[in-house]
Protein backbone atom coordinates (compact mmCIF):
# COMPACT_ATOMS: atom_id res chain seq x y z
CA UNK A 1 0.00 0.00 0.00
CA UNK A 2 1.31 3.57 -1.13
CA UNK A 3 1.86 5.78 2.22
CA UNK A 4 1.07 9.29 1.89
CA UNK A 5 2.37 12.11 3.54
CA UNK A 6 0.40 14.59 3.85
CA UNK A 7 2.35 17.73 5.33
CA UNK A 8 0.69 20.72 7.06
CA UNK A 9 1.50 23.59 9.31
CA UNK A 10 4.50 25.06 8.10
CA UNK A 11 6.46 28.62 8.23
CA UNK A 12 3.46 30.59 6.92
CA UNK A 13 0.77 32.92 8.17
CA UNK A 14 -1.07 30.85 7.22
CA UNK A 15 -0.01 28.36 9.20
CA UNK A 16 -3.73 27.43 11.30
CA UNK A 17 -5.48 27.33 8.26
CA UNK A 18 -3.51 24.91 6.76
CA UNK A 19 -3.92 22.58 9.67
CA UNK A 20 -7.64 22.61 8.95
CA UNK A 21 -7.15 21.59 5.81
CA UNK A 22 -4.79 19.26 6.90
CA UNK A 23 -7.31 17.13 9.03
CA UNK A 24 -10.07 17.32 6.56
CA UNK A 25 -7.54 16.08 3.94
CA UNK A 26 -6.49 12.82 6.19
CA UNK A 27 -9.79 11.79 7.67
CA UNK A 28 -11.20 11.50 3.99
CA UNK A 29 -8.34 9.72 2.64
CA UNK A 30 -9.49 6.04 2.23
CA UNK A 31 -7.77 3.69 4.25
CA UNK A 32 -8.44 0.34 2.23
CA UNK A 33 -6.07 2.32 -0.58
CA UNK A 34 -3.41 4.75 1.20
CA UNK A 35 -1.35 4.83 4.43
CA UNK A 36 -1.55 7.94 6.02
CA UNK A 37 1.62 9.75 7.36
CA UNK A 38 1.41 12.93 8.91
CA UNK A 39 4.18 15.32 8.82
CA UNK A 40 3.82 18.67 10.43
CA UNK A 41 6.57 21.75 10.35
CA UNK A 42 5.99 24.23 13.56
CA UNK A 43 5.77 27.95 12.68
CA UNK A 44 9.75 27.98 13.50
CA UNK A 45 10.28 25.58 10.73
CA UNK A 46 11.12 22.53 12.94
CA UNK A 47 10.09 19.49 11.11
CA UNK A 48 8.04 16.51 12.87
CA UNK A 49 6.36 12.72 12.85
CA UNK A 50 2.97 12.81 13.99
CA UNK A 51 1.22 9.41 14.76
CA UNK A 52 -1.80 10.38 17.14
CA UNK A 53 -5.45 11.18 16.14
CA UNK A 54 -6.17 13.93 13.52
CA UNK A 55 -8.28 15.21 15.72
CA UNK A 56 -5.32 17.17 17.42
CA UNK A 57 -4.41 19.20 14.49
CA UNK A 58 -6.87 21.49 14.37
CA UNK A 59 -6.03 22.73 17.64
CA UNK A 60 -1.82 23.04 17.40
CA UNK A 61 -1.62 19.98 20.00
CA UNK A 62 -0.35 17.31 17.79
CA UNK A 63 3.35 19.20 18.08
CA UNK A 64 4.09 18.21 21.87
CA UNK A 65 2.95 14.60 20.61
CA UNK A 66 5.11 14.65 17.70
CA UNK A 67 9.32 13.40 17.13
CA UNK A 68 11.54 15.69 15.50
CA UNK A 69 12.82 14.66 11.96
CA UNK A 70 14.99 15.77 9.16
CA UNK A 71 14.05 16.31 5.48
CA UNK A 72 16.11 13.34 4.91
CA UNK A 73 14.29 10.96 6.06
CA UNK A 74 11.14 11.97 4.36
CA UNK A 75 11.95 9.34 1.78
CA UNK A 76 12.14 6.70 4.28
CA UNK A 77 8.89 7.89 5.43
CA UNK A 78 6.75 7.93 2.59
CA UNK A 79 6.20 7.32 -1.12
CA UNK A 80 4.35 10.24 -2.09
CA UNK A 81 3.90 13.80 -0.81
CA UNK A 82 0.97 15.90 -0.09
CA UNK A 83 2.03 19.35 1.19
CA UNK A 84 -1.61 20.65 2.60
CA UNK A 85 0.33 23.81 3.20
CA UNK A 86 -0.40 27.67 2.32
CA UNK A 87 1.55 30.40 1.55
CA UNK A 88 5.53 30.91 2.21
CA UNK A 89 7.20 27.67 2.04
CA UNK A 90 4.54 25.65 0.67
CA UNK A 91 2.83 26.91 -2.08
CA UNK A 92 5.90 28.80 -4.01
CA UNK A 93 7.79 26.49 -5.34
CA UNK A 94 10.41 26.11 -2.41
CA UNK A 95 8.87 22.78 -0.73
CA UNK A 96 8.45 21.66 -4.12
CA UNK A 97 11.99 21.85 -5.10
CA UNK A 98 12.83 20.17 -2.10
CA UNK A 99 10.57 17.11 -3.25
CA UNK A 100 12.38 17.23 -6.62
CA UNK A 101 15.75 17.02 -4.75
CA UNK A 102 14.81 14.13 -3.06
CA UNK A 103 12.98 12.15 -6.07
CA UNK A 104 9.89 12.10 -4.22
CA UNK A 105 6.61 12.34 -6.17
CA UNK A 106 3.98 14.89 -4.77
CA UNK A 107 0.79 16.38 -5.20
CA UNK A 108 0.00 19.70 -6.96
CA UNK A 109 1.88 22.18 -8.74
CA UNK A 110 5.58 21.86 -9.55
CA UNK A 111 8.55 24.37 -8.86
CA UNK A 112 7.77 27.09 -11.79
CA UNK A 113 3.88 27.41 -11.64
CA UNK A 114 4.03 26.98 -7.64
CA UNK A 115 6.74 30.49 -7.53
CA UNK A 116 4.70 31.71 -10.63
CA UNK A 117 1.30 31.81 -9.36
CA UNK A 118 2.30 33.15 -5.98
CA UNK A 119 4.06 36.58 -7.61
CA UNK A 120 1.44 38.57 -8.85
CA UNK A 121 3.44 40.83 -10.65
CA UNK A 122 4.74 37.63 -12.51
CA UNK A 123 1.38 35.93 -12.73
CA UNK A 124 0.29 39.40 -14.15
CA UNK A 125 2.91 39.36 -17.01
CA UNK A 126 1.74 35.77 -17.98
CA UNK A 127 -1.63 36.00 -17.78
CA UNK A 128 -1.49 39.22 -19.81
CA UNK A 129 1.12 37.40 -22.66
CA UNK A 130 -1.67 34.69 -22.89
CA UNK A 131 -4.55 37.10 -23.88
CA UNK A 132 -6.25 36.92 -20.41
CA UNK A 133 -8.11 39.45 -19.34
CA UNK A 134 -6.91 41.01 -15.72
CA UNK A 135 -7.09 44.45 -14.26
CA UNK A 136 -4.84 47.50 -15.40
CA UNK A 137 -1.92 47.69 -12.83
CA UNK A 138 1.42 49.00 -12.27
CA UNK A 139 4.41 48.05 -10.67
CA UNK A 140 7.03 49.88 -7.59
CA UNK A 141 9.97 49.08 -6.12
CA UNK A 142 9.97 49.74 -2.25
CA UNK A 143 14.05 51.20 -2.77
CA UNK A 144 12.51 54.03 -4.86
CA UNK A 145 9.46 55.07 -2.55
CA UNK A 146 12.49 56.73 -0.26
CA UNK A 147 13.43 58.81 -2.67
CA UNK A 148 11.03 59.21 -5.21
CA UNK A 149 7.54 58.79 -3.40
CA UNK A 150 5.81 62.31 -4.30
CA UNK A 151 6.96 61.64 -8.29
CA UNK A 152 5.40 57.83 -7.65
CA UNK A 153 2.20 59.01 -5.98
CA UNK A 154 1.41 61.04 -9.68
CA UNK A 155 2.18 58.36 -12.12
CA UNK A 156 0.52 56.08 -10.07
CA UNK A 157 -2.60 58.59 -10.38
CA UNK A 158 -2.08 58.81 -14.34
CA UNK A 159 -2.81 55.52 -15.17
CA UNK A 160 -5.09 54.49 -12.76
CA UNK A 161 -8.94 55.63 -11.15
CA UNK A 162 -9.13 55.29 -7.63
CA UNK A 163 -10.08 53.08 -5.58
CA UNK A 164 -6.80 51.27 -6.17
CA UNK A 165 -5.96 47.71 -4.26
CA UNK A 166 -1.92 47.92 -3.16
CA UNK A 167 -0.32 44.67 -2.53
CA UNK A 168 3.13 43.04 -2.01
CA UNK A 169 3.40 41.29 -4.72
CA UNK A 170 4.62 38.24 -3.51
CA UNK A 171 2.67 37.28 0.22
CA UNK A 172 -0.76 35.94 0.11
CA UNK A 173 -3.83 35.38 2.29
CA UNK A 174 -4.30 39.20 1.96
CA UNK A 175 -1.45 40.38 4.23
CA UNK A 176 0.19 43.98 3.52
CA UNK A 177 -2.79 44.82 1.12
CA UNK A 178 -4.99 48.17 0.77
CA UNK A 179 -8.12 49.46 -0.83
CA UNK A 180 -6.99 52.77 -1.25
CA UNK A 181 -9.27 56.20 -2.50
CA UNK A 182 -6.61 59.04 -2.10
CA UNK A 183 -3.34 60.07 -2.49
CA UNK A 184 -2.57 59.89 1.15
CA UNK A 185 -4.41 56.50 1.68
CA UNK A 186 -1.88 55.46 -1.38
CA UNK A 187 1.26 56.89 0.27
CA UNK A 188 0.63 54.69 3.57
CA UNK A 189 -0.45 51.48 1.41
CA UNK A 190 3.04 51.78 -0.41
CA UNK A 191 4.77 51.65 3.03
CA UNK A 192 2.75 48.95 4.52
CA UNK A 193 3.27 47.09 1.33
CA UNK A 194 7.03 47.76 0.92
CA UNK A 195 7.22 45.76 4.92
CA UNK A 196 6.27 42.89 3.05
CA UNK A 197 7.83 42.69 -0.53
CA UNK A 198 10.06 45.07 -2.53
CA UNK A 199 7.93 44.35 -5.46
CA UNK A 200 4.38 46.51 -5.13
CA UNK A 201 1.32 46.15 -7.24
CA UNK A 202 -1.35 48.23 -7.48
CA UNK A 203 -4.43 47.95 -9.03
CA UNK A 204 -7.14 49.06 -10.82
CA UNK A 205 -10.03 48.41 -8.44
CA UNK A 206 -13.02 46.22 -10.17
CA UNK A 207 -16.43 46.87 -8.75
CA UNK A 208 -17.19 43.21 -8.65
CA UNK A 209 -18.80 39.99 -7.60
CA UNK A 210 -16.13 37.14 -6.42
CA UNK A 211 -16.01 33.86 -8.58
CA UNK A 212 -13.88 31.23 -8.56
CA UNK A 213 -12.98 27.80 -9.71
CA UNK A 214 -10.91 24.57 -9.56
CA UNK A 215 -9.36 23.28 -12.25
CA UNK A 216 -7.65 19.22 -11.58
CA UNK A 217 -5.10 17.26 -14.05
CA UNK A 218 -2.46 17.46 -16.16
CA UNK A 219 -2.12 18.06 -19.46
CA UNK A 220 -5.61 17.92 -20.20
CA UNK A 221 -7.24 19.53 -17.18
CA UNK A 222 -10.84 19.38 -16.02
CA UNK A 223 -12.90 21.95 -14.54
CA UNK A 224 -15.24 22.33 -11.58
CA UNK A 225 -18.29 24.26 -11.15
CA UNK A 226 -18.39 28.27 -10.40
CA UNK A 227 -18.65 28.94 -6.44
CA UNK A 228 -19.10 32.40 -5.29
CA UNK A 229 -17.79 34.52 -2.46
CA UNK A 230 -19.89 37.17 -0.78
CA UNK A 231 -18.05 38.89 1.68
CA UNK A 232 -19.60 41.42 3.74
CA UNK A 233 -17.23 43.18 5.27
CA UNK A 234 -15.06 45.77 2.75
CA UNK A 235 -13.28 43.26 0.79
CA UNK A 236 -12.47 39.32 1.18
CA UNK A 237 -9.75 40.00 3.71
CA UNK A 238 -7.82 37.24 6.16
CA UNK A 239 -10.52 37.64 8.38
CA UNK A 240 -13.41 37.15 6.38
CA UNK A 241 -11.66 34.61 4.63
CA UNK A 242 -10.67 31.99 7.69
CA UNK A 243 -13.20 33.12 10.59
CA UNK A 244 -16.47 31.12 10.59
CA UNK A 245 -18.66 34.14 12.00
CA UNK A 246 -17.32 36.76 9.66
CA UNK A 247 -20.26 36.86 7.44
CA UNK A 248 -18.59 35.04 4.10
CA UNK A 249 -21.19 33.24 2.23
CA UNK A 250 -20.85 30.85 -0.61
CA UNK A 251 -22.67 30.20 -3.37
CA UNK A 252 -22.40 27.08 -5.33
CA UNK A 253 -23.06 26.95 -8.15
CA UNK A 254 -22.60 30.79 -8.78
CA UNK A 255 -25.84 32.67 -10.33
CA UNK A 256 -24.24 34.01 -13.19
CA UNK A 257 -25.72 34.19 -16.75
CA UNK A 258 -25.08 30.96 -18.71
CA UNK A 259 -22.25 33.07 -21.05
CA UNK A 260 -20.40 34.31 -18.13
CA UNK A 261 -20.13 31.24 -16.17
CA UNK A 262 -18.81 28.88 -18.94
CA UNK A 263 -16.31 31.36 -20.11
CA UNK A 264 -14.97 31.57 -16.68
CA UNK A 265 -14.50 27.80 -16.59
CA UNK A 266 -12.84 28.11 -20.20
CA UNK A 267 -10.48 31.19 -19.03
CA UNK A 268 -9.61 29.15 -15.56
CA UNK A 269 -8.38 25.89 -18.03
CA UNK A 270 -6.67 28.86 -20.20
CA UNK A 271 -4.77 30.25 -16.93
CA UNK A 272 -4.22 27.07 -15.74
CA UNK A 273 -2.25 26.04 -18.94
CA UNK A 274 -0.16 29.86 -19.48
CA UNK A 275 1.21 29.31 -15.94
CA UNK A 276 1.82 25.39 -16.50
CA UNK A 277 0.18 24.37 -13.57
CA UNK A 278 -0.45 20.36 -12.85
CA UNK A 279 -2.08 18.46 -9.93
CA UNK A 280 -5.00 20.84 -9.03
CA UNK A 281 -5.52 24.80 -8.47
CA UNK A 282 -8.29 26.95 -7.56
CA UNK A 283 -8.89 29.97 -10.06
CA UNK A 284 -10.14 33.51 -8.97
CA UNK A 285 -12.21 35.97 -10.97
CA UNK A 286 -13.73 39.06 -10.61
CA UNK A 287 -16.93 39.63 -12.79
CA UNK A 288 -18.02 43.48 -12.68
CA UNK A 289 -21.06 44.33 -11.26
CA UNK A 290 -21.47 47.23 -13.93
CA UNK A 291 -20.46 45.59 -17.13
CA UNK A 292 -19.96 41.98 -16.86
CA UNK A 293 -16.96 42.21 -17.97
CA UNK A 294 -14.91 38.81 -16.57
CA UNK A 295 -11.19 39.66 -15.03
CA UNK A 296 -8.92 36.77 -13.73
CA UNK A 297 -7.39 37.96 -9.99
CA UNK A 298 -5.14 34.81 -9.39
CA UNK A 299 -4.38 31.17 -9.09
CA UNK A 300 -3.86 29.20 -6.06
CA UNK A 301 -1.92 26.80 -6.27
CA UNK A 302 -2.89 24.78 -2.51
CA UNK A 303 -6.21 25.96 -1.88
CA UNK A 304 -8.30 25.97 1.71
CA UNK A 305 -9.24 21.77 1.90
CA UNK A 306 -11.07 22.04 4.94
CA UNK A 307 -14.51 20.19 3.91
CA UNK A 308 -16.42 23.72 3.64
CA UNK A 309 -13.41 25.40 1.62
CA UNK A 310 -14.66 26.32 -1.65
CA UNK A 311 -12.38 24.05 -3.70
CA UNK A 312 -13.97 20.71 -2.73
CA UNK A 313 -17.49 22.15 -2.62
CA UNK A 314 -17.07 23.03 -6.24
CA UNK A 315 -15.83 19.53 -6.44
CA UNK A 316 -18.58 18.11 -5.37
CA UNK A 317 -21.34 19.79 -7.24
CA UNK A 318 -19.94 18.18 -10.08
CA UNK A 319 -20.25 14.96 -8.39
CA UNK A 320 -16.38 14.22 -6.95
CA UNK A 321 -16.50 13.83 -3.62
CA UNK A 322 -13.95 14.41 -1.05
CA UNK A 323 -12.26 11.32 -0.93
CA UNK A 324 -12.47 10.61 -4.64
CA UNK A 325 -10.96 14.41 -5.42
CA UNK A 326 -7.77 13.47 -3.34
CA UNK A 327 -7.41 9.88 -4.99
CA UNK A 328 -7.62 12.01 -7.99
CA UNK A 329 -4.97 14.55 -7.34
CA UNK A 330 -2.45 11.77 -5.81
CA UNK A 331 -3.02 10.13 -9.14
CA UNK A 332 -2.35 13.48 -11.07
CA UNK A 333 1.01 13.89 -8.93
CA UNK A 334 2.24 10.20 -9.98
CA UNK A 335 1.44 10.40 -13.62
CA UNK A 336 3.71 13.79 -13.92
CA UNK A 337 6.01 12.23 -11.86
CA UNK A 338 6.62 9.40 -14.33
CA UNK A 339 6.32 11.02 -17.63
CA UNK A 340 9.27 13.24 -16.23
CA UNK A 341 10.99 9.84 -15.30
CA UNK A 342 10.72 8.81 -18.77
CA UNK A 343 11.70 11.32 -20.42
CA UNK A 344 14.95 11.23 -18.39
CA UNK A 345 15.46 8.28 -19.33
CA UNK A 346 14.86 8.73 -22.79
CA UNK A 347 17.99 11.41 -22.70
N1 LIG B 1 -8.20 44.76 -8.36
C1 LIG B 1 -9.11 44.48 -7.42
N2 LIG B 1 -10.39 44.94 -7.54
C2 LIG B 1 -11.31 44.67 -6.58
N3 LIG B 1 -11.08 43.95 -5.48
C3 LIG B 1 -9.84 43.46 -5.29
C4 LIG B 1 -8.80 43.71 -6.26
N4 LIG B 1 -7.68 43.10 -5.82
C5 LIG B 1 -8.00 42.52 -4.64
N5 LIG B 1 -9.28 42.74 -4.32
C6 LIG B 1 -9.94 42.26 -3.07
O1 LIG B 1 -8.95 41.91 -2.13
C7 LIG B 1 -8.95 40.50 -1.84
C8 LIG B 1 -7.54 39.98 -1.66
O2 LIG B 1 -6.78 40.18 -2.83
P1 LIG B 1 -5.91 39.01 -3.48
O3 LIG B 1 -6.80 37.85 -3.77
O4 LIG B 1 -5.15 39.55 -4.61
O5 LIG B 1 -4.93 38.69 -2.28
P2 LIG B 1 -4.27 37.37 -1.73
O6 LIG B 1 -3.58 37.76 -0.49
O7 LIG B 1 -3.43 36.76 -2.78
O8 LIG B 1 -5.43 36.39 -1.42
P3 LIG B 1 -5.33 34.81 -1.21
O9 LIG B 1 -5.44 34.63 0.25
O10 LIG B 1 -6.52 34.32 -1.93
O11 LIG B 1 -4.04 34.31 -1.76
C9 LIG B 1 -9.72 39.90 -3.02
O12 LIG B 1 -10.31 38.67 -2.70
C10 LIG B 1 -10.73 41.00 -3.31
O13 LIG B 1 -11.77 40.98 -2.34
MG1 LIG C 1 -7.16 35.95 -3.21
Amino acid sequence: MKRIGIIFGGRSGEHEVSLLSAASVIEAIDRHKFEVVMIGITKSGQWKLYEGDSSAIPCGAWECAAEDISVAQLPSLADFMFPVLHGPYGEDGTIQGLFEMLDLPYAGCGVLSSALCMDKVSAKKIFEEAGLPTSRYKLVYSEDLDTRMDEIIAEIEAELPYAMFVKPSNMGSSVGISKVRNGEELREALLLAAQYDRRIIIEEGIHCREVETGVIGNHRPEVAAVGEICAKLDFYDYTAKYTEDAGTEITVPARLPKLTYEKIRSLAKEAYRACDCSGFARIDFFVDKNTGEVYINEINTIPGFTKYSMFPVMWNEMGVGFTELIERIVEFGYERYYAKNNRQTVR
